[in-house]
């Protein structure tokens, strides 16, 4: 599994994340479905992934499109069967590949026959399964009184996060929606019955986990109240926000420990990925990989450059950050958009040239990649009304105008960047050929899809199948050490990537002038925007190109 240098296979892979909604629709439903997966594997393949990460597909009243699962070993009848699933697995494998399901192990439906359960009294066998607190205050109920609550935790969504049960006459804590109750992992019978249905998948054949918010699943044993700050909205190197410090209910020690635990409990099954979603500082989530020698969760996202900056200076420094916090045996993972946050084409204002610019960055810098479907094509996000929006945060969010977010730069209706997959100019840009589908498709989809581009030698896709094409042969690029030229013309970025005596040179343009490099090249792999030969000694980039070489 691992190479010469112990490098873990996960530490060295590229991922697709598929949103199994929007993917391919194979029974006309106007659902995407795990058949569709199945089919559209060899372009997935063909693109050269070797991850796929699929978020969920289990059995849920799809309150949170999935992340509010019922029955953890059931399959969403939308999405097909227990069979389709088993499938879906062996497919992807008889490709060389592997697949990632997404565990939300922090919270289940407030449908799952646990919470019914433990609700249903204060002494029944599951009644400790979920987080219970009585109010400090019982004398004001559950009345909209602030002091009523049994602290003032805030949920990740705003607003308090506890949530009052007549049934039991107690509040039920919810990290995200008041509909995702969090489980009690300090409750061992918990942790078991969830280890139980990590092995049942493990046993399946799944190559690991990605771990939907991770780093909530504690919370202070105390339930002290968490300090008051200044800080109003959250952001990704700190979480706290509505106006106070998350002290107490995120990263706990008692979390980096159970990252390490969990992996334990997956090694069982060998070398499986397991790719954290977690919030903080990078020392804060570096806690998740455990000690100096790598034995926790193996990687977590970085988060901070869901917000990047479309320049050379930034992408320096965040790659210099992130080296100095995650150096070998550590890997970083590259991350430019994902289900929940804007397409990364909308931080470029929709150009293409600097899509490839990014692309090229994402493929080749020292990480995992991970790349959201339809990115590779440069899918735009569809403006959608909140009121009727599919995506529950909206809802919560209505009464506020719409340009106020736009203008904090927030991504609040969900819906608008999980359009349907954009494979070719046919109806429904060829996800499907129901009447409707479940969100509708972007009107652009006959300027932007999959088969247009496949017969473009200088498209977005073509230059994402190129250069990971590239980082298959390269050792260099999977998992050689990383260094940052200096010296270069502003705007210019570069990095050379090293393994053993082989070395690659990056060069990225990120301005729109010509720029002229003088450096050793002994043989050119891939250019964009860049009309004159690379070889020997001067390098000219146009505006917005990009060179990868072999130097001495
Ligand atoms: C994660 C998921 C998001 C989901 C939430 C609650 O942040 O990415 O889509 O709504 O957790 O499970």
């Amino acid at each position: 599994m691992s190479s010469e240098n112990n490098t873990p296979w996960y530490h060295r892979t590229t991922i697709y994340q598929i949103y199994p909604r929007s993917f391919y629709d194979s029974n006309s439903d106007g659902i995407g479905d795990l058949q569709g997966i199945i089919q559209k594997l060899d372009y997935i393949h063909g693109l050269g992934f070797e991850t796929i990460w699929i978020s969920p597909f289990f059995a849920s009243p799809q309150a949170d499109t999935g992340y509010d699962i019922s029955n953890y070993t059931d399959i969403a009848p939308e999405y097909g069967t227990m069979d389709d699933a088993l499938r879906l697995i062996e497919e992807v494998h008889q490709r060389g590949m592997k697949i990632v399901f997404d565990m939300v192990m922090n919270h289940t439906s407030i449908e799952h026959p646990w919470f019914k359960e433990s609700q249903s009294s204060r002494n029944n066998p599951k009644s400790d399964w979920y987080i219970w607190r009585d109010s400090p205050h019982p004398f004001l109920g559950e009345g909209p009184g602030v002091r009523a609550k049994p602290n003032n935790w805030q949920s990740l969504t705003g607003g308090s996060g506890w949530h009052y049960s007549a049934e039991r006459g107690q509040y039920f804590w919810s990290s995200f929606l008041p509909f995702q109750p969090d489980l009690n992992y300090r409750n061992s019978e918990v942790k078991r019955a969830m280890f139980d249905i990590v092995h049942f998948w493990l046993s399946q054949g799944v190559d690991g986990f990605r771990l939907d918010i991770f780093n909530v699943i504690y919370k202070d044993a105390e339930f002290r109240d968490n300090p008051f700050s200044f800080k109003l909205l959250p952001t990704e190197d700190d979480p706290s926000g509505f106006f106070q410090e998350v002290k107490y209910n995120l990263n706990q020690p008692e979390s980096f420990e159970f990252a390490k635990e969990f992996r334990s409990v997956c090694d069982e099954f060998g070398d499986k990925i397991l790719l954290g979603e977690v919030s903080g500082d990078r020392s804060t989530i570096r806690k998740f990989l455990g000690d100096e020698v790598n034995n926790g969760l193996g990687l977590v996202f970085d988060f901070e450059m869901l917000n990047f900056q479309f320049s050379a200076d930034y992408f320096r420094k965040i790659i210099q950050r992130i080296e100095a916090h995650f150096p070998n045996p550590f890997m970083p993972v590259y991350v430019f958009s994902n289900h929940d946050r804007r397409r990364s084409i909308h931080k470029l204002g929709g150009d293409l040239h600097k899509a490839k610019l990014l692309a090229m960055l994402q493929l080749t810098v020292r990480g995992v990649p991970c790349m959201y479907y339809g990115e590779e094509i440069g899918m735009t996000d569809l403006p959608l009304p909140f009121n009727s929006a599919f995506d529950p945060i909206p809802h919560k969010f209505k009464f506020i105008p719409r340009f106020v977010f736009d203008f904090l730069g927030m991504t609040i209706n969900r819906d608008e960047v999980r359009t349907p997959m954009q494979w070719d100019g046919r109806k429904n840009a060829g996800f499907s050929s129901a009447e409707k589908t479940w969100l509708p498709v972007h009107g652009n989809y006959k300027e932007i899809n999959v088969e247009k581009e496949s017969g473009e030698d200088d498209s977005l896709l073509h230059t994402v199948q190129s250069v990971l094409k590239i980082r298959r042969q390269e050792k260099a690029i999977q998992e050689g050490s990383l260094q940052i030229l200096n010296g270069l013309p502003e705007d210019v970025l570069g990095y050379s990537r090293k393994f053993e005596d082989e070395k690659i040179v990056l060069l990225l343009n990120f301005s729109s002038q010509e720029k002229e490099i003088r450096m050793d090249v002994s043989e050119c792999l891939f250019k964009i925007s860049t009309k004159d030969e690379v070889k020997n000694q001067a390098i000219r980039l146009d505006g917005l190109g990009g060179v990868i070489f072999k130097s001495r």
